[in-house]
C-alpha cells in the first residue's frame, strides 16, 4: 500500500490531534543530519524528532553493557543536529529532543534550554521525558508558547533507575503510573506523547483513553502513530537491534558492499575510469 501523500503545507502541531480524531496513522522517524532530513521531507514523514538517541547512533555513546547511551547527549549538540535537519525540512514539523540536565535545574534553566532549540534551531517543539517533576515543565513551557511533546515508558534517560532498557508498566501498580502520568501530560498542556517500551495492551487502552495523539515505539499497533529510530528503519544500527525495530532496508550491508567494491576498483586500477575523468 502506497503511504499518504507528502504534505501539501508545513505539519503543525496541531494536526496531531486532528489526525487522531480522524482516525488516520501516522509516522514519525528520528533525523540528525541535513541529507537525511532532505530524503525523508521528500518522502512525506511528517514529523522528524531530533532524538538525544543521536547519542548513540551519531555519537557512539555506550552505556556499560553496550546498548546506546543518551546521557552524555548536551544541549549544544541537540542544537547542531537540529539546526541542520531544519534546514533540509520544507514541511515536516522538526521536534528537538531535550536531552538529561537541560530541564532538570528549575523552570527558567528549562525554559533557557527549550527556547534555544527554538530560536537557535528552528524547531517548532520540544520533546522531553517523563512525568512527575517534569509535568510542571510542561505546563511552564506550554504558557510560555512552547509546544512540547511528552514521553513516557521506557524514559531511556532513566535508564540507571529503570536498571536497563526493559518494557515498562507490566505491573498494575505500573501501569497505574502510567496512566496518571498520561493524564497529567494532557492536563499540563503536551500535544503528543510518545509511548516507548510499552505492552501492545496497555499502549492501545492509553491511547483510547486519552486525547493526547500517542506515537508507539515498541508499543504495538493501538497507538495513534508510530516512530523509528533511522539507523533501525535503514539498517544501520551497529550492535543489538531491539525487537520492535523492523529494519525497512539494509543500508549497512548497502554501504559494507559500496566501499568494498570501491576500494577493490582502486586497488585493479579500475576507477577511476575515463567515464569519470576529464578529458
Ligand atoms: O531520542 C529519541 O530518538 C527518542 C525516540 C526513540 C522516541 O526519544
Amino acid at each position: 500500500m502506497e503511504a499518504a501523500p507528502a504534505p501539501s503545507r508545513p505539519v503543525q502541531v496541531t494536526d496531531l490531534s486532528r489526525w487522531k480524531s480522524e482516525g488516520r496513522r501516522f509516522a514519525m522517524l528520528t533525523a540528525y543530519d541535513y541529507t537525511s532530513a532532505v530524503w525523508l521531507d521528500r518522502a512525506g514523514i511528517p514529523i522528524l524528532l531530533v532524538g538525544d538517541s543521536l547519542g548513540g547512533t551519531m555519537l557512539g555513546h555506550r552505556l556499560r553493557d553496550g546498548g546506546p547511551n543518551t546521557l552524555p547527549v548536551t544541549l549544544e549538540e541537540v542544537i547542531h543536529h537540529a539546526r541542520a535537519v531544519s534546514r533540509g525540512v520544507s514541511h515536516a514539523l522538526v521536534v528537538g529532543d531535550m536531552p538529561f540536565l537541560s530541564y532538570h535545574l528549575g523552570l527558567d534553566d528549562a525554559t533557557r534550554s527549550a527556547g534555544r532549540l527554538i530560536k537557535e534551531a528552528g524547531v517548532q517543539a520540544v520533546k522531553l521525558e517523563g512525568a512527575g517533576p517534569a509535568i510542571e515543565v510542561v505546563s511552564h513551557l506550554t504558557e510560555r508558547g512552547i509546544a512540547v511533546m511528552g514521553h513516557l515508558g521506557l524514559t531511556p534517560q532513566w535508564v540507571n533507575v529503570l536498571g536497563g532498557f526493559r518494557v515498562q508498566g507490566r505491573t498494575e501498580q505500573a501501569a497505574q503510573r502510567l496512566r496518571s502520568g498520561l493524564a497529567e501530560l494532557e492536563q499540563a498542556g503536551a500535544f503528543a506523547v510518545v509511548l516507548e517500551g510499552v505492552p501492545s495492551r496497555l499502549a492501545a487502552e492509553l491511547t483510547a483513553a486519552t486525547g493526547l495523539p500517542t506515537i508507539g515505539i515498541g508499543a504495538g499497533p493501538g497507538c495513534d502513530g508510530q516512530v523509528l529510530v533511522l539507523h533501525d528503519l535503514l539498517g544501520l544500527t551497529v550492535g543489538t537491534v531491539p525487537k520492535f525495530a523492523k529494519p525497512f532496508a539494509s543500508l549497512g550491508e548497502e554501504m559494507l558492499g559500496a566501499a568494498r567494491r570501491f576500494q577493490s576498483e582502486v586497488e585493479q586500477g579500475s576507477y577511476p575510469d575515463a567515464e569519470h575523468s576529464y578529458g
